[in-house]
């Protein structure tokens, strides 16, 4: 009898990682200098009690740490167990379809109560935030999974949860916002009326569709004009990351159970926080030069093509100029994308650390329309009966992609890529796709140009 192709990796509950793994060390070894977030007041560089407004100082500390490792608390490791950990798969009906030699992974982080990596991080957030006295807490969603992520998390520790959304994805997702409000959540469309920043907006474009970029500023706002009220980011930050190595250090177990290292490892990014997840761990064997030849290739939409049309540049990390500035690829903070239905990757700017492994070379980008990644979603929904979100399909056409050159190559190639969320909740989007009604939306140069006059004048040089 052949051997049997094993397709499922599973580790124990004991060996749920007991720290989060911090890339921030060896990117300092590594030459590369990664600048300070700016007031964007003053345009100085700030410090933790600049954040202390908005952040927990334990959070802040993690934001700022320089540590490679930090303790995962105890009583987030027994939340992490509801979940994790995740398993990781060989998608070998899928290489079959593609009658590639290469070998296909994916770490599946869909298995989260919320559906998708954010409560990899909502839960310590929370945590931190309850640990600190604070009674609320007021963030944003894109797609609807972080607001879902962080009002789970919120009622596990008793917190009040705010979440703007953005405009197009509260009218395209309905059910999202049933979910948030299922765990006590309140859910605003963005632009609203409750804060300043979204009234202005709403004065100048009554029919904003919204933006990530918009729904930061109204959160923000309202977490810094009240006491009780902290303010909570699914992504970019430093410490959002951090939380999400999880992801990689299981799957660093996983591939060694499965007898494999990969040559490249692909994800999605909006602001950069599962691919980072996936990907940190295994960047420190590159940069140490362990492994010097596995690729790492970041994928986006046309529609809002951050890393591979962007500008390396400081940048306002929200549209109203309240959050700092930070160092990161950008399209512009007034830059506002299409309404793609990949809610989540709709953010003009990344993570300043992610921006800098693409400008220093370490990480390759590409982008792809929303036709081409939901023909690849389907393609893997029929091989591997998950159907996913429309985020981590851009990693799957970026898989898939990698897996056809392989075989024209004739090479047996070992691809990673992290599905971080299913997509159970975006069926009018896969409706649009089946029915031939999704726009091919074109990026607009002449938007980005725009939007990029009104940057700040900070000189960068890296
Ligand atoms: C399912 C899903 N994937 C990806 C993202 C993008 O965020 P990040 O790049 O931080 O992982 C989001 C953000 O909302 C998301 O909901």
């Amino acid at each position: 009898m052949a051997d049997e192709v094993r397709t499922r990796f599973d580790l124990q509950p004991d060996q749920i990682p007991s720290a989060w793994f911090n890339l921030m060390p060896d990117i300092v070894q590594a030459g590369m200098e990664p600048l300070p977030p700016l007031s964007p007041q003053t345009r100085e560089p700030i410090g933790p009690d600049d954040l202390a407004p908005l952040f927990p100082m334990s959070l802040i500390g993690q934001e700022v740490s320089t540590e490679q490792w930090i303790d995962i608390p105890g009583e987030v490791i027994d939340i992490y167990r509801l979940w994790r950990p995740s398993p990781l798969f060989r998608a070998t009906r899928l290489e079959r379809a593609l009658d590639t030699p290469a070998r296909i992974y994916f770490k599946y982080e869909g298995v989260s109560p919320a559906g998708s990596h954010k409560p990899n991080t909502a839960v310590p957030q929370a945590f931190y935030n309850r640990e600190a006295g604070i009674r609320r807490i007021a963030t944003e969603t894109g797609a609807g999974q972080w607001g879902s992520a962080m009002a789970m998390a919120c009622s596990f520790f008793g917190l009040e949860c705010t979440v703007y959304m953005v405009k197009a994805s509260y009218e395209q997702k309905p059910y999202r916002r049933i979910f948030i409000e299922t765990f006590g959540g309140e859910v605003l469309p963005s632009p609203s009326e409750r804060t300043n920043s979204g009234k202005a907006i709403l004065a100048e474009h009554p029919d904003s569709t919204g933006s990530l970029g918009i729904a930061i500023s109204e959160a923000v706002e309202d977490a810094a004009t009240h006491a009780d009220t902290n303010y909570s980011l699914g992504s970019v930050l430093g410490h959002v990351l951090l939380h999400q190595s999880i992801i990689g250090l299981e799957a660093q177990q996983q591939m060694e159970m499965a007898g494999e290292r990969p040559d490249v490892i692909v994800g999605c990014v909006g602001g950069g926080s599962n691919y980072a997840g996936i990907a940190y761990p295994f960047m420190a064997g590159k940069l140490r030069g362990e492994t010097p030849d596995l690729r790492f290739v970041a994928t986006e939409p046309a529609a809002c093509p951050t890393l591979t049309k962007g500008t390396f540049a400081y940048d306002f990390g929200d549209t109203a100029q309240i959050a700092p500035i930070v160092p990161m690829y950008t399209l512009g903070h007034d830059f506002v994308p299409a309404p793609v239905h990949a809610g989540g990757l709709r953010y003009h700017g990344d993570s300043p650390s992610l921006s800098l492994l693409v400008k220093h070379g370490y990480m390759e980008a590409a982008a792809y329309t929303q036709n081409q990644i939901f023909e690849a979603a389907r393609q893997f929904a029929t091989t591997q009966g998950i159907v996913p979100a429309p985020e981590p399909s851009h990693a799957i056409k970026g898989a898939i992609d990698e897996a056809l050159a392989a075989k024209e190559a004739g090479e047996e190639r070992v691809i990673l890529f992290n599905l971080c969320g299913h997509g159970h909740f975006d069926m009018q989007a896969y409706d649009d796709f089946l029915n031939g009604r999704l726009p091919e939306v074109e990026f607009d140069v002449a938007d980005e140009e725009a939007a990029l006059v009104n940057l700040p004048e900070v000189p960068i040089d890296v």
